[in-house]
């Protein structure tokens, strides 16, 4: 049941929409909305929301078996009033919400761009750092089997002869005899592929490596031609000796790095998906292939789409990845192992798991290192498409990087006593681009409320590019001085900004429409009692905190150790949204 509230604060009037929510046993008062500070506009837009609600129920179909409200007397009608919805947006649409906002522009726009090129705004550089850096926690610090490097961009060009780059890393670059639509295709698909635009069929340009070259010196004649790196795995590679003992490994063990990756794409779309410069985080994980998998795999439920069901049209299975590997679907349990991990990995940090599946390459479809590859997909608005590419790329690049470099890359583990010499296999190589993270991240933090009227980018905290912003409202020395010294003392942990203009409501929506998760409010009271206001972005709740704790309540507000509503005591909304 919703009624309306007048509550009197220093002597002010302010009028609540409140309801009674049932919790177990005890009816519990909850504030709805905020309805101003006047006896008739506050009735007046109570039934404006009642009748939005209505109005919202008869668009969406859903019914409540219950005929229309006239006035706002309903629960049901009232939890869609504050409810935040996911929407779901083009790919062209989040092209232009990221410019807005200041994530991703055009590379050299002012130029006209250049296509696969993409430049990282304020709040893209900060986002994606954040990925990054937990990326790095998930797969390096927080495991002790895992140590990471970070390889040069070019490299000795014989790397990329042993790693079959140079002979193999090509597309087929195709256009449509009746609609000339460009686009790239995989070797196998020439003849059977038709245009995905118009179904026409596709006339071959030609066949393409996908490597930048590079010269090497700046006098032509002294100069070697090279590469910028098509993928961070080779650095790895070359590198595997070194790091196995400095880092003092043993099987199983991986090898980590982030950065970026280059591609002569044939046609880049799809915004930020298919780039010709991108990031790479990718591990090579190497096992002795005698060895099984000593790490649980749990119980995660996923689509399945094995490389027998696509070959028999049959639809994906959502199963336990751990029952895929049991009915021999995966393979290897290190793949099992390595699949679910990515996929936790994404949903830890608020990825939606409805929108994921794995898939197994087709025998045609394989890279030329690989004897198995599964990709972890995800369900983009252009489709499914992948996410994450995991092979098993066996001990293909170890052994050719020795028949290149006569360099041995054995290395010598202790077995049952004996010393014995190995050449380990990657069993599974888990590699995803940063960029492709971003989209996925940010397509499943897109939210819009209705009550509020605006974007709602629900990132999970540790992604959002701006922890906390600090608006002081009274526009006093004293005040702004205080917000200055609150600020000074957050920016030294978090990446925290002040936002002083505009009013209260507008600022609240900016910053939920760029994922700040928290905003905190310097107020007249916060002088005196040494206290803030902290409101959270998903639910507009507000809680009050003593400045001399407000740091550690962000550390964990921010970490997820501490619900929103223990974190400090609760208040009433009193500021119009
Ligand atoms: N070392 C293995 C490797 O590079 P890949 O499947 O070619 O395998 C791995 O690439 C991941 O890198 C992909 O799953 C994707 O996330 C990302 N990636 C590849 N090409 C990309 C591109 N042109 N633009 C953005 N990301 C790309």
């Amino acid at each position: 049941m919703a009624f309306i509230v007048k509550k009197n604060i220093h002597g002010k009037e302010y009028y609540y929409l409140n309801k009674s929510v049932r919790e177990g046993k005890r009816v519990r008062t909850k504030t709805i909305a905020y309805l101003g500070k006047n006896k008739n506009e506050a009735e007046k837009k109570a039934k404006e929301l009642a009748k939005r609600s209505t109005a919202e129920e008869q668009t969406t179909g859903r019914k409540t078996g219950k005929p229309p409200q006239k006035i706002v007397n309903s629960n049901n009608n009232m939890e869609k009033i504050s409810a935040l919805k996911p929407k779901e947006i083009s790919i062209e649409d989040m092209t232009t919400f990221c410019k807005r906002k200041g994530f991703v522009y055009n590379s050299g726009e002012i130029y006209g761009g250049l296509a696969g090129f993409w430049d990282f705004g304020p709040l893209g550089v900060e986002f994606k750092n954040n990925i990054k850096n937990e990326w790095w926690k998930f797969h390096v610090r927080q495991r002790n089997d895992v140590a990471g490097i970070d390889g040069s961009i070019i490299t000795n060009p014989k790397a990329w002869e042993a790693s079959g780059h140079v002979s193999s890393f090509s597309d087929v670059a195709v256009v449509c005899k009746k609609c000339g639509y460009k686009t790239k295709l995989d070797k196998s698909e020439l003849g059977k592929a038709k245009c995905e635009k118009c179904r026409g069929e596709y006339a071959s340009k030609g066949n393409f490596n996908l490597m930048f070259t590079t010269n090497v010196g700046p006098i032509q004649e002294d100069s070697i031609k090279s590469y910028l790196r098509p993928e961070t795995a080779q650095l790895i590679f070359t590198n595997f000796k070194f790091v196995h003992d400095n880092a003092r490994l043993k099987l199983p063990f991986g090898i980590a790095q982030i950065g970026k990756a280059f591609r002569n794409e044939i046609a880049p779309r799809d915004f930020l998906f298919r780039c010709r410069e991108f990031e790479q985080m990718e591990i090579e994980y190497f096992v002795d292939p005698k060895e099984k998998c000593p790490y649980a795999i749990g119980n995660s439920e996923i689509l399945v789409l094995s490389a027998e069901m696509q070959e028999q049209n049959k639809e994906p299975i959502k199963m336990k990845i751990k029952e895929a590997y049991e009915k021999n679907i995966i393979k290897t349990d290190w793949h099992a192992y390595w699949l679910e991990q990515e996929f936790l990995w994404f949903t830890s940090l608020g990825a939606n798991p409805d929108k994921f599946r794995i898939r197994q390459h087709k025998a045609d479809e394989k890279s030329h290192y690989a004897l198995d590859t599964w990709d972890l997909e995800y369900e983009f608005p252009f489709g499914w498409k992948e996410l994450q590419g995991m092979a098993n790329r066996t001990n293909f690049d170890l052994k050719q990087h020795e028949k290149f470099s006569k360099t041995s890359m054995e290395i010598v583990e202790e077995k049952n006593g004996k010393a014995e010499k190995i050449l380990p296999h990657v069993v599974c190589e888990p590699s995803q681009g940063v960029e492709r993270a971003f989209l996925v991240f940010m397509f499943d933090a897109y939210y819009f409320d209705e009550k509020r009227q605006n974007i709602v980018l629900k990132l999970n905290p540790k992604l959002s590019p701006i922890k906390a912003a600090v608006f002081p409202i009274v526009k006093k020395p004293e005040y702004e001085d205080l917000s200055e010294k609150i600020l000074v003392d957050l920016k030294k942990e978090f990446n925290v900004l002040s936002d002083n203009s505009g009013s209260i409501g507008r600022r609240y929506a900016r910053n939920d429409e760029a994922g700040t998760p928290f905003c905190i409010t310097i107020d007249d009271e916060s002088p005196k009692n040494k206290d803030v206001t902290i409101r959270d972005r998903d639910t507009t709740k507000q809680i009050r905190v003593k400045i001399a704790d407000l740091k550690e309540t962000l550390r964990k507000l921010i970490g997820k150790e501490i619900s929103f509503e223990k974190a400090g005591k609760p208040v009433e909304t009193r500021v119009k949204e």
